[in-house]
C-alpha cells in the first residue's frame, strides 16, 4: 500500500504541476498517473497470487505428511500388534483343541471365550489400521475402498448406507482419491454420530470436466447458521476441515441441511479447470 501511496503522491504533484501549465500536459500528468496505479495494482495482485500458490503448496505439503504418517501407523498396528494377535489366536486354538481332546469342558469353554476376545481384538485391530489408511485405496482405488467403508460403517453402526459411483473404478490422480476418501469418511462419521438417521447415500457423478461426491442421510438435521457460528470459536473441526481441504484443490463443499430435514454434503471439484491442480502430479 505504501507503495500505491508514494507513487499517487508523486504523480498528484506532477499534475498539480501540469494544471498550471497547459490543458494536454496536465491530461497527459492525469494519463501517467493512471498509469503508474494500474502498474502498482498489478504488481500487488501479481504478489497476492504468489502469496496464495505458496499456501497452497505449504498446506498440500503438510497434509501429504499427515497422510504419511496414518499409513506408517495404519502399517505398523497391522504388522505389529495385528500379527501378535494372529499368532495368539493360533496358539490358544490349538490350546482350545487339545482341551477338547481331553474332554475338559471347564478348560474349553474359558479358552473359547479368550478366543473369542481375540479374535476380536484383532478384527478391531485390522479395521482401525484400514481405517487410518486404507490399502484398498491405494491398491484398488477410490470405488473399492469408499464401497468397503460404507459396508464397514454400516454394519459397525447398524445404519443402511448405499453406495453409488460413476467413475466405474477408473483411477484418479491420488490426491483427489485420498481427498474423497476423506472426506466421505468425515461426512459419515458425522451421520453415525449426530444425525440419528436410517439410512445414507453416497453418490459420486463424474464428468470429463467435473467430479460431485454428495453424501446425505435421512437424519434429523440441524441449523447450519449455528454450527457456522460454532466454527468460527473453533469448537468444532470436521466440517470445516473438509471445507479447507476442497479449496486445496480449488473445489467447494457445500453443506444442506434443517432441523428435521436431513443432511446433504456436496464436494464440487472441476477436474480440469485453470484453478485446479487436481489433475497434476504434486
Ligand atoms: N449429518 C449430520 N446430521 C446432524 N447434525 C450434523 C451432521 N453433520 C454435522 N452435524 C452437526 O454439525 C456439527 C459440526 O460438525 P463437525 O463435523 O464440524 O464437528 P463434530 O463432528 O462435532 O466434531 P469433529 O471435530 O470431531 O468432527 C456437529 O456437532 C453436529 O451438531
Ligand atoms: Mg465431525
Amino acid at each position: 500500500m505504501d507503495v500505491l501511496r508514494q507513487s499517487a503522491t508523486g504523480a498528484d504533484d506532477r499534475a498539480a504541476d501540469a494544471r498550471a501549465d497547459d490543458p494536454e500536459t496536465f491530461r497527459l500528468a492525469v494519463l501517467r498517473q493512471v498509469q503508474e496505479l494500474t502498474a502498482d495494482n498489478q504488481r500487488l495482485l501479481q504478489s497476492v497470487v504468489r502469496s496464495e500458490k505458496r499456501f497452497r503448496t505449504l498446506a498440500k505439503s503438510v497434509w501429504h505428511v499427515q497422510e504419511e504418517e496414518r499409513r506408517r501407523l495404519a502399517r505398523d498396528l497391522h504388522d505389529g500388534i495385528g500379527q501378535t494377535l494372529t499368532a495368539l489366536a493360533n496358539q490358544l486354538q490349538r490350546i482350545y483343541d487339545d482341551a477338547r481332546g481331553a474332554g475338559n469342558l471347564g478348560l474349553e469353554h474359558r479358552l473359547a471365550d479368550a478366543l473369542d476376545i481375540t479374535r476380536g481384538a484383532l478384527h478391531d485391530t485390522r479395521e482401525l489400521s484400514r481405517l487410518l489408511r486404507p490399502t484398498l485405496l491405494d491398491d484398488l482405488g477410490l470405488d473399492a475402498a469408499l464401497a468397503w467403508l460404507a459396508r464397514t460403517l454400516s454394519e459397525r453402526a447398524g445404519l443402511h448406507i448405499s453406495f453409488h459411483s460413476e467413475l466405474d473404478e477408473q483411477r484418479l490422480h491420488p490426491d483427489v482419491e485420498t481427498l474423497l476418501f476423506r472426506i466421505t469418511q468425515e461426512a459419515l462419521t458425522n451421520v453415525i454420530r449426530h444425525s440419528d438417521g436410517r439410512s445414507a447415500r453416497v453418490l459420486i457423478k463424474h464428468t470429463p470436466m467435473l467430479l460431485i461426491l454428495r453424501v446425505e442421510d435421512d437424519g434429523h438435521g440441524f441449523d447450519t447458521a449455528q454450527v457456522a457460528h460454532a466454527e468460527r470459536n473453533a469448537s468444532s473441526s470436521g466440517l470445516r476441515g473438509m471445507r479447507d481441504r476442497a479449496e486445496l484443490f480449488g473445489g467447494r463443499v457445500e453443506i444442506r441441511s434443517a432441523p428435521g430435514q436431513g443432511t446433504v454434503v456436496q464436494l464440487t471439484l472441476t477436474l480440469d479447470g485453470p484453478d485446479t491442480d487436481a489433475t497434476t502430479t504434486l
